[in-house]
């Protein structure tokens, strides 16, 4: 991944918006090196005391010459950032009610993103999977703060607002994973929030598609089954979601097909076995202040857990 995501862009709508930047800095550039320029040659000429510049008041077509010039240069950025904001705004369609509105559904909350897929049951976190040459409708809000949606490669930002749902599209030219962010703080882990978007080829996003469908079993090995048990009898299943089972809260990331995902906690654990037990021992450990307490679990019902979701392929 490049260091600078904003001069790296990956879709029609990021590479608009680095060639807007670049439009913008050579603009500025040019003004600085002007302003920049004129002083540095009054500094020169006018070093000495005895060389004063002439004194000069009162020309008004030199004072409507330095108007007008700015108004045009402000004028004409206006102008070509209003173009391509218009472009950008995903126009949400006019819907009668039930009928699917975006193809994906994404709302922040404090730290993390839930993603559900339209006209699907997959909901899935801080991971969204997507095919290539296609532009998404992506409506976005959030369950509580404000947040901002952005992946600098693909889109612009968009903010993630509670009771609002605002859409931007989402596309990307060539598979690949492109580093998300919320780009609002939005409390203390705000800068633990992070996501992947997946873009794979369409036959691909396909495959994902129908293996993310379907509801994974329950599980044979004992130790899962215990684990099973644990999770469901446990306050796990009053916040969580697993497909299949009661779980059915959307209150904490759906973990569903947990153990596919790349990483925990919103980008801040890779996803491995020996790091899933760490972060169910003392979430606070790795991210204070997140939600999810430390249930003082014994290392048999760790084990046990760990064993269950890393059947949740
Ligand atoms: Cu969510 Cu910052």
């Amino acid at each position: 991944m490049s260091s600078f995501p904003v001069f790296d862009p990956a879709s029609p709508q990021a590479e608009a918006i680095r060639d807007l930047f670049v439009h913008v800095l050579w603009i500025s550039g040019a003004i600085f090196s002007i302003v920049a320029g004129l002083i540095c040659i009054a500094i020169f000429k006018f070093r000495s005391k005895d060389k004063l510049p002439t004194q000069d008041f009162g020309s008004h077509r030199k004072e409507i010459a330095w108007i007008v010039a700015p108004v045009i240069v402000v004028l004409w950025i206006a102008a070509i950032s209003a173009k391509l904001v218009l472009t950008f705004n995903a126009v949400p369609i006019a819907h009668p009610p039930g009928e699917q509105v975006a193809d994906l559904i994404v709302t922040g909350h404090q730290w993390w993103w839930e993603i559900e897929y339209a006209g699907t049951d997959i909901v899935s976190a801080n991971e969204i999977h997507i095919p290539t040459g296609k532009r998404l409708r992506v409506q976005i809000s959030s369950a509580d703060v404000i947040h901002s949606f952005w992946v600098a490669r693909l889109a612009r930002k968009m903010d993630a607002i509670p009771g609002r749902e605002n859409y931007i599209w989402l596309e990307a030219d060539e598979p690949g994973v492109y580093q998300g962010r919320c780009a609002e703080f939005c409390g203390t882990q705000h800068a633990w929030m992070n996501f992947l978007v997946h873009a794979h080829t369409p036959a691909e996003y396909e495959e994902w598609l129908s293996k993310e469908k379907v509801v994974p079993p329950a599980p044979t090995n004992p130790i899962a089954l215990a684990g099973r048990k644990t999770f469901l009898s446990l306050t796990c299943s009053q916040c969580h979601a697993i497909a299949g089972t009661k779980a059915d809260r959307s209150i904490a990331p759906d973990l569903t097909h947990l153990a596919s995902r790349g990483e925990l906690a919103a980008g801040v654990l890779k996803n491995t076995p020996e790091n899933l037990k760490l972060w169910l021992k003392n979430p606070a450990a790795f991210k204070p202040g997140c939600k999810m307490p430390d249930f003082k679990l014994t290392d048999q019902q760790l084990n046990e857990l760990v064993a269950y979701l890393e059947t949740l392929k």
